[in-house]
């Protein structure tokens, strides 16, 4: 969402999505009774998969932090548990560990790893370091193609990741698989609901782990593969009215997927309730304002609140030409438009606004350095982004606070947002203000707005929209040398970025091919004046970034 992550960026110009702190949900939510796995989160990199995972099998997951207490375990009402693994050792000092209680909740457990080794030392069982590490692919022989295992042919392949194991279990275990070095790949308590791989089922790298994890799901835990997204945003709705009550909620639009789909989800629960704000900064694509504002106040219907913000914004702009203080002046500038827009909007209504909705993704919650969601309820006390919200005494929500984008999008489409929000591009806090590089000034900025909306036409005519993942215009400080007609010129150069990338940590430049790029060129040169050169940007991230600023 705009707000904060130009918010962060004023923190950390090079790292755009440092989200808020993690905080106690204030309750949490019971998002699907019965058909909700929770994941505790023993720090594995692989913990996202598992959710992921769940969710394909049709069941909703979330992800807690693993001290969380039995009582709050107790309150989702789970059909299972998944304990992951994780990089510590069971035995160390200060590794992490569940409520020793967990097993008393009856419902079928499935530790992963540590999560396994954990399980059963707390069930009696010994672990060690083990003779020799396991890391890749191991020949896995299985020894019972019941239940866990089920369906499975008995000599597999399996993922491991792990230096110790676990060495001895009790008379109450059944050992289910085995490999070469590690007798007790795969166990079961042959009375409590426990079950534990030493490798990892949620990895591609496993064949048939996901059938392990389905067998897990549907067999063992009784799920029933009936969780929709639309389940999600029904929830969500209830709880989101049942937190709000009667208070208006403050939302920052800025036109990008994930505040759209925040600002639509709020409308659906609180209607009239919800006010979005809309900085205008002037650093934002041609017509980006005119397609908010329909979209949301007219399609739907929306109290959208648009601040023309544009002249502060140039005016602190002017002469600035490093990047780092453009992000700086722009997330300080940021601030102060939201927290006049807000005041003036309190100012207007007999009710306080409360809360301050945004649209933190679970991968934000993981790149801001937390390992595991204790935000399972998504609705979090305010905190801690640029402050912000401390500032402006707000609570905050974050309804997306689990999702993954694709299923960000999923729920957007499920709430009927069109096509065009639904998949749009990322694009940056500071806007243009990143892509024009030097000093940023308006006559610049509108030459660049001519060209990104000509480089977008012609993606999209060339069906390329979709296969890429984020494609705009820069405009270099820099002039060069032209012939038009029978005159030289001597005007702008304009580089095209095109990349794929899965999560934007790495990307690598789209090959478009050779023709699209030549009508692009062509169609820029001729139909923007001021520029009379194109050049394409074949930079992978790393080393290069994505922004060139
Ligand atoms: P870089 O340039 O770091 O960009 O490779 C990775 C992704 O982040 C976007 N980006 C930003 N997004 N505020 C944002 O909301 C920012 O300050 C910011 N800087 C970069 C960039 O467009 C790309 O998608």
């Amino acid at each position: 969402m705009v707000p904060c992550n130009i918010l962060m960026s004023m923190n950390n110009p090079t790292s755009s999505y440092k989200s808020a702190e993690i905080l106690e949900p204030i309750t949490p939510v019971g998002v699907n009774q019965g058909e909700t796995v929770l994941i505790l989160d023993f720090g594995s990199q692989y913990a996202q998969l598992i959710a992921r995972r769940v969710r394909e099998a049709g069941a909703f997951s979330i992800l807690l932090s693993p001290d969380t207490p039995i009582e709050k375990l107790a309150t989702y009402a789970p059909a299972g548990i998944v304990l992951s693994g994780g990089p510590s050792s069971v035995s160390e000092k200060g590794a992490p560990r569940c409520d020793e209680r967990i097993f008393e909740l009856g419902v079928p457990i499935l530790g992963i790893c540590y999560g396994m080794q954990l399980g059963c030392e707390l069930l009696g069982g010994t672990i060690e370091a083990a003779h020799a590490r396991e890391y890749g692919r191991s020949v896995l022989k299985v020894l019972d193609t019941t239940g866990l295992f089920r369906g499975m042919p008995t000599d597999t392949a399996a993922w491991m990741s792990h230096g110790d194991q676990v060495e001895i279990v009790g008379d109450d275990f059944k050992i289910l698989a085995e490999t070469s070095t590690c007798p007790l790949a795969a166990v079961s308590h042959k009375t409590i609901p426990f079950y534990g791989v030493q490798f990892h089922p949620e990895v591609t790298h496993t064949p048939h782990g996901v059938e392990l994890l389905r067998n897990f799901l549907y067999k063992i835990c009784g799920i029933k593969g009936t969780w929709r997204m639309s389940d999600f945003m029904e929830a969500q709705c209830e709880k989101i009215r049942e937190i709000v009550g009667d208070s208006k909620v403050l939302c920052g639009l800025s036109g990008g997927v994930d505040s759209s789909v925040v600002a639509a989800l709020l409308h659906r629960a609180i209607g009239d309730q919800l006010v979005c704000v809309f900085v205008d900064n002037g650093l934002l694509r041609k017509n980006e304002r005119e397609f908010v504002e329909t979209t949301f106040r007219d399609h739907f219907q929306i109290d959208l609140r648009v601040v023309d913000a544009a002249k502060e914004f140039l005016d602190d702009l002017s002469g600035v030409t490093d990047p780092q203080k453009k992000r700086t002046l722009i997330g300080h500038r940021f601030i102060d438009v939201f927290k006049e827009a807000a005041t003036e909007i309190e100012s207007h209504t007999d009710d306080t606004i409360r809360f301050l909705a945004q649209g933190t993704l679970y991968p934000d919650v993981i790149e801001s350095g937390h390992g595991y969601s204790g935000a399972a309820a998504n609705i979090k006390l305010h905190h801690n982004v640029g402050g912000l919200p401390e500032e402006l005494g707000f609570e905050l929500i974050e309804p997306l606070r689990d999702l993954f984008k694709d299923e960000v999008r999923k729920l957007g489409e499920v709430l009927g947002l069109p096509d065009g929000i639904i998949w749009r591009h990322p694009f940056p806090g500071p806007g243009l203000a990143v892509r024009c590089l030097g000093e940023v000034a308006e006559p610049k900025l509108a030459v660049l707005r001519d060209c990104d909306e000509i480089l977008l036409e012609e993606i999209v005519a060339a069906n390329l929209y979709r296969s890429t993942d984020q494609v705009f215009a820069v405009l270099l400080p820099v002039q060069s040398v032209g012939v038009m007609g029978d005159g030289r010129t001597y005007e702008s150069v304009v580089a095209i970025r095109a990349v794929e990338t899965q999560d934007f940590m790495t990307a690598d430049w789209a090959r478009i091919p050779y023709d699209i790029l030549a009508s692009i060129s062509n169609r820029i040169i001729n139909e923007v004046r001021g520029v009379n050169r194109v050049v394409y940007d074949i930079s992978s991230k790393p080393p290069a970034t994505i922004e060139w600023e």
